[in-house]
């Protein structure tokens, strides 16, 4: 795969590669400290460097039950077609209505072409040893993040009310749970070093995993999911990563829960603007900022602006955030032009000739079809 590769400033990305091993350390030992005197500390039980849950695979299990689950999926309108329910897709139906057969998923046989050697030879020949190691650097980070979101999903399933509330957060956790196994045999094809989370990420993640009730939608559905639907939509359109298309459509879905959700239970007044609620999601907000200087290179590699994402992806959380009534410290205008400020001020300080940007102006969605999706979640602000 061609891409023109991005310069970017050598000193800045060692330096914030440089920082971020500190506050990585210093996370890391604090949590320890914590756990040690009995005080909490890591609240997840994942494990990031082995990029494993705390127990180990466990293939076996998840052959017998998760993927079993998934073959003996039926839909109430094959076995009930009396009822209300509508949940076939349109292939099952021509397929159901030509021959009154089941059919293998598009999703299986797309899971199955993953783990062929004929798929790694793809990945070889699209892509540089470079190139590789950048896509798992940025896959990777959602890789972490689908491990926290089934986490996160199953807990909000307690928190949230109501029947048809609770199957949806039932299908999240089922969703989060395919996308954690799912990406992770396709980030292991690139067969490259898979990074541990960055600092950075493990602070949104664990600080979100830790929020009380509905917050947790703010964390998870709105911030979380927003940079993993933003990831999806930049990279679905890359050779061998067409599967990213099917998750971003899912991501869609739960980026979308919390304005669904909340419309028929909105938030109060002191819900949405206490100043510690105000304070908590800004410091749930404010690492993806030093996250995007560290994950700079990364996307330089494969052609992208850091900053571009960073603004595309920025418009949309606070487009959901405030919608919904999850307010931040300053209105929402004003967040915009402080983040733009910041992106720009970086930009300033590490790039020749940079000139002022707006940068929240971007788009980094590619493809018709995610950007034809997110429209219908952001409405007009992306459009
Ligand atoms: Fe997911
Ligand atoms: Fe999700």
């Amino acid at each position: 795969m061609k891409f023109s590769k991005i310069e970017v400033n050598q000193d800045a990305a060692r330096i914030n590669r440089e920082i971020e091993g500190y506050v990585n350390f210093v996370v890391r030992n604090w949590d320890n400290l914590l756990e040690t005197v009995g005080l909490g500390g890591r609240k997840a039980d994942y494990d990031d460097e082995n990029y494993e849950f705390l127990g180990g695979a466990n293939d076996e299990l998840r052959k017998k039950h998760y993927d079993k689950s998934l073959r003996l999926l039926w839909k109430a309108e094959r076995h009930a077609s009396w009822s209300t329910f509508d949940d076939c897709t349109k292939d099952e139906e021509m397929l159901l209505k030509m021959a009154g057969q089941s059919l293998s998923a598009p999703e299986k046989r797309e899971f199955e072409r993953m783990q062929s050697a004929e798929f790694k030879e793809l990945l070889n020949r699209e892509y540089t040893p470079a190139q590789k190691q950048a896509l798992v650097n940025i896959l990777s980070l959602i890789g972490h993040g689908e491990a926290y979101a089934w986490l996160v999903s199953n807990e909000v399933l307690r928190d949230v009310q109501s029947t048809g509330a609770k199957a949806a957060l039932t299908m999240q956790v089922m969703e989060e749970a395919k996308h954690f196994v799912v990406l992770r045999e396709l980030i292991q094809a690139f067969e490259m070093p898979i990074p541990r989370l960055p600092a950075y990420e493990y602070i949104i993640l664990e600080s979100t995993l830790k929020a009380k009730g509905l917050e947790k939608f703010f964390g998870m559905n709105v911030l979380v999911e927003s940079i993993a639907l933003s990831i999806f939509g930049a990279l679905s359109k890359f050779p061998g990563l067409e599967i990213l298309e099917m998750f971003h459509l899912d991501e869609s879905r739960h980026c979308a829960l919390p304005t669904n959700y909340l419309k028929t239970k909105p938030l109060t007044w002191w819900e949405s603007n206490n100043p510690a609620a105000l304070l908590k999601r800004f410091f749930m907000v404010l690492p993806a900022i030093p996250l995007a200087f560290k994950m700079e290179p990364d996307f330089a590699e494969l052609g992208i602006d850091v900053f571009d994402f960073g603004g595309s992806l920025v418009r949309k959380i606070m487009s959901l955030a405030y919608r919904v009534g999850f307010h931040l410290p300053l209105p929402q205008e004003n967040m915009k032009q402080l983040i733009n400020f910041l992106f720009n001020a970086y930009c300033s300080a590490t790039r020749k000739d940079h000139e002022f940007q707006k940068f929240l102006d971007k788009e980094s969605t590619m493809g018709e079809k995610e950007l034809a999706v997110e429209r219908e979640i952001f409405q007009a602000q992306s459009a």
